[in-house]
């Protein structure tokens, strides 16, 4: 992109096209100490007071930087690479990182270390871009004592508490308010569907595994979409289109989000998986409209259940799991409690707590 300049008049050229930039636009921007907070980053002004009659009295490119002279006297000095990169629509440093859909055949992952200072690290960094890239990534040895987990939660961002608490504690327990909280095998699922927002990203800590099951299972919601649209595109267009409550109901609390199993992003791009068939009420639609919906749904169930996209494998203590819940379904294999305790400790991060770190690493390591 090439800022190019014409009788007082900033333009902008991409190789395709060339468009005027509002003066205003370039105004909102000036940079100079009085106008903009060093530190934060934040206007020390209010540009919605600005007279909305702003022009250019004189414009002049000087190597990296554009000169301007505004008509109500002040004057900026912008760089021209940082104009450019708000030419971009997407979020630069997050969409960058391309999704790579897997599927059972998913071999030679990363696991990553924890260790001294490690979230300031390049290794977090890394760590962070596998997360984007897979929605999932474990991580090993983390402390076990004084649900640690909070503080893990806490160095990346800040935990998102829920009516289950700060944190959860995941083991089998008597008179339970959800199914996690048995010995019971849980089908693939997405957690929480009927929270708005839901909860972006899932820590699972493993402090005690005692049992031979209680396998973790993960599978691509990604994946399964793609293909789904690909193969079934009729069923495809249901799911993304009718959109059904999800309950949730205990004695303190009743909790309802009514959106699709799958949800597009505006430009039609993937954005989010929602399932949970114990909990989903689909609406009263015409008979037909019924039939195929009920035909589709069946159809991304068997996909979610086949073992053609789950893998499978053991926590073992100390080992930590974070994972996209917006994309990925996770659940477990049954076990026995006979045997000893399976305990994992649980909770949540928004994206603005990785994307936020992610971006701020990239800055620090210079990335
Ligand atoms: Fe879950």
């Amino acid at each position: 992109m090439k800022i190019e300049l014409n009788q007082n008049k900033v333009f902008y050229n991409n190789g395709s096209e060339k468009k005027e930039i509002h003066p205003f636009w370039l105004r909102e921007r000036v940079n100079g100490e009085e106008y903009l907070d060093k530190g934060t980053q934040q206007r020390l002004f209010d540009p919605t007071s600005l007279n909305s009659n702003i022009s250019i009295n004189k414009a002049n490119i000087n190597e990296k930087y554009l000169e301007i002279d505004f008509n109500d006297g002040v004057t900026s000095k912008l760089e021209i690479d940082k104009i450019a990169l708000e030419f971009s629509k997407e979020d630069i440093v997050i969409k960058s990182i391309e999704k790579t859909k897997w599927d059972a055949g998913l071999k030679n992952i990363k696991n990553f270390q924890y260790q001294d200072n490690f979230y300031e690290s390049k290794e977090m960094h890394d760590l962070l871009v596998s997360f984007y890239k897979y929605g999932f990534v474990i991580i090993k040895n983390i402390p076990t004592s004084k649900n640690y987990i909070v503080e893990f939660a806490n160095s990346i961002g800040s935990v998102r508490r829920t009516n289950f608490g700060e944190y959860f504690n995941v083991k089998s327990k008597p008179d339970p308010n959800d199914l996690a909280y048995t010995s019971l095998a849980l089908a693939p699922h997405t957690d929480n569907p009927y929270r708005n927002p839901v909860p972006c990203i899932q820590l699972l800590h493993c402090i005690e595994s005692k049992v031979s099951g209680g396998l973790s299972s993960l599978v691509d919601g990604y994946t399964v979409t793609e293909e789904l649209r690909r193969k079934f595109p009729e069923f495809y267009d249901i799911l993304t289109e009718v959109k059904v409550r999800f309950k949730f109901v205990d004695k303190e609390v009743i909790l309802e989000n009514i959106s699709p199993l799958i949800e597009l992003d505006d430009d039609k791009s993937f954005k989010q998986v929602r399932f949970s068939p114990r909990l989903d009420y689909v609406p009263i639609l015409d008979k037909e409209k019924l039939d195929l919906y009920y035909q589709a749904r069946k159809k991304l169930s068997d996909m979610y259940n086949s073992e053609k996209y789950k893998i499978e494998f053991k926590l073992e203590p100390e080992d930590l799991i974070m994972m996209d819940n917006h994309r990925l379904l996770h659940g477990r294999t049954s076990y026995e409690t006979k045997q000893g305790e399976r305990f994992l400790q649980g909770c949540y991060i928004d994206f603005d707590s990785t994307e936020g770190k992610l971006r701020h690493l990239k800055r620090k390591f210079n990335l």
